[in-house]
């Protein structure tokens, strides 16, 4: 076969390998490179997928042992395997990147494993791990190289006691004490699997309150929930140095705007203070292409870089560094290269914390429709009300929809509660369809089911609500 494809895409990752797919489903020739050995980036290999997977056994297990009892289930002793435990999320991860390559053959997307750099016009060169190069020639090429942890200065991670979210998924033992550097998803999520595992977790975060970017109300419900799980938040301070001693690491910090240290002492540090694009080794030069100061490679409403020809999905993007938000870009670039119009709605992608309560949310938060000046309704309802969650005794949290004062259209839904990853599909709809936040509240929703906790906010909108 000739080396030169209608499309060739570096980086297979939710970005990559879903653009290869649509692709060949459109009956374009594609390739895709990847240099991990393994399809599925970052996402199937060391983040949503083995950390959910975490998550989920850590959670089962702090159930049973701290929930059953008061639901007249008796659980003494129960104790995990730490082992079988890591051999589960190895064998969802090890399912779930084989899985892609069966999607591949499947949809007739060529798979190489390698560094992919460009080498100039519409060339690519890869470099297999054994060291051979082959050139390969594109119509249209894909940047889809997404993201790495960004560096701390002065804390150099070893994945051994200084982890990144890689290590932190990996971890031979549970930690005895384990301290956190940023409250965000990752720091919020690991955390919580440690802890439930037994680790006295400290977060250590810059700003003054968690999760910045999710609505305000539901941060502070979230800080003060996961706090009374045990979790110990230090916000407005920065971790400015990790020394070794007597066997344990002891972190220096300081009050974020400067001032007198204190040092605390842990087994474990955890860096995540969010995440960078990833373009090493990439060769942009050759081709003419620069990054932003925050290192993404810009685009514009097509995904097309600056030079005709190359165009960039996924995390080295600007936008939210989402798996299904590459995902959306990845189908859209397919179909945009393929003559169609592919076309993604960024008022419309969701977000999910996968902790206990989880946390979800789409569209706008309050602080920001104040900060445009747009006049908004706001709908709330508690969990602790709805039927379903007081049954199943998880009654912590609660919805808000934001809707337009005038309008009644839907335009952000905050959640904090049971299962409201999973609820806030029906919100991303909502706001998809330009619904109005009545058009929930008269849509029929199954009783008894946590979801009618969404319909009865939707009524608080309008004033209406039924069960409260
Ligand atoms: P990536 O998934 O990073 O894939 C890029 C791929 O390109 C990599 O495999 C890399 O090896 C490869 N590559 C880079 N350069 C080259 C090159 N020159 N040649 C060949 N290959 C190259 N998002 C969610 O939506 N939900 C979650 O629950 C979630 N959980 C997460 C948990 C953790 C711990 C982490 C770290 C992230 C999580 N994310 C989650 C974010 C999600 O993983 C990313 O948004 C998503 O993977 C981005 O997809 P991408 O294709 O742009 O990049
Ligand atoms: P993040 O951006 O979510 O959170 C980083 C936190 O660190 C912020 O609260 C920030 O204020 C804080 N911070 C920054 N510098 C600091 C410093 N010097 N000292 C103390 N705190 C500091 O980043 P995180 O958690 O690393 O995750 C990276 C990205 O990966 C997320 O933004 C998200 O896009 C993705 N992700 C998504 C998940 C999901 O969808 N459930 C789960 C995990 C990751």
């Amino acid at each position: 076969m000739s080396d030169l494809y209608d499309a060739v895409i570096i980086g297979g990752g939710p970005g990559g390998y879903n653009a290869a797919i649509r692709l060949g489903q459109l009956g374009k020739r594609a390739l895709c490179v990847e240099k991990r050995g393994t399809l599925g980036g970052t996402c199937l290999n060391v983040g949503c997928i083995p950390s959910k997977a975490l998550l989920r056994v850590s959670e089962l297990f702090e159930e049973s042992k701290d929930h059953y009892p008061a639901l007249g289930i008796k659980t003494n002793g129960v104790t995990f395997d730490l082992d079988a435990m890591m051999a589960h999320k190895d064998k969802t991860v090890d399912g779930l990147t084989k899985g892609v390559e069966f999607l591949f053959k499947k949809n007739k997307v060529e798979y190489t494993t390698g560094a992919g750099a460009f080498a100039g016009g519409n060339k690519v060169e890869i470099r297999a791990n054994d060291g051979t190069t082959r050139s390969v020639e594109a119509k249209s090429l894909i940047i889809a190289t997404g993201s790495e942890p960004t560096p701390l200065p002065g804390i150099t991670v070893n994945e051994e006691d200084i982890v990144s979210s890689t290590g932190a998924l990996k971890l031979k033992d549970v930690p005895k004490r384990l301290l956190v550097i940023g409250a965000g998803y990752i720091g919020l999520e690991m955390g919580s699997v440690w802890r439930r595992l037994g680790s006295q977790v400290t977060v250590v975060e810059f700003l003054d309150r968690i999760t910045p970017g999710l609505d305000g109300e539901v941060a502070k419900n979230f800080q003060r929930i996961l706090a009374r799980q045990g979790m110990v938040f230090k916000l407005g301070a920065k971790v400015v140095g990790v020394d070794r001693k007597n066997g344990a690491l002891q972190v220096s910090i300081e009050p974020a705007a400067g001032g007198a240290h204190e040092i605390i002492e842990t087994d474990i540090v955890l860096s995540s203070i969010g995440r960078r694009p990833y373009t090493q080794g990439l060769g942009l030069d050759k081709v003419g292409l620069t990054t932003d100061n925050k290192g993404r490679i810009p685009v514009d409403k097509n995904y097309a870089t600056a030079t005709p020809g190359i165009f960039a999905i996924g995390d080295v993007i600007e936008g939210p560094m989402l798996a299904h938000k590459a995902e959306d870009e990845a189908v859209a670039v397919a179909e945009i290269i393929a003559g169609q119009a592919g076309h993604v709605n960024y008022d419309a992608i969701p977000a999910v914390v996968y902790t206990h309560p989880e946390v979800a949310t789409v569209g706008k938060t309050e602080e920001e429709l104040k900060a445009a000046g747009i006049a908004y309704k706001i709908g709330k309802f508690p969990f602790a009300a709805n039927s379903r969650a007081r049954a199943n005794a998880t009654t912590d949290g609660f919805v808000k929809i934001l809707a337009d004062a005038k309008t009644d259209r839907v335009l952000g839904v905050h959640m904090i509660g049971p299962e409201v990853g999973n609820m806030i599909a029906e919100a991303t709809l909502a706001i998809e369809f330009q619904a109005a936040a009545e058009d929930i509240a008269r849509t029929s929703h199954a009783h008894p089911t946590l979801t009618e906790a969404v319909r009865q906010a939707a009524m608080a909108v309008g004033g209406w609500t039924m069960q409260m």
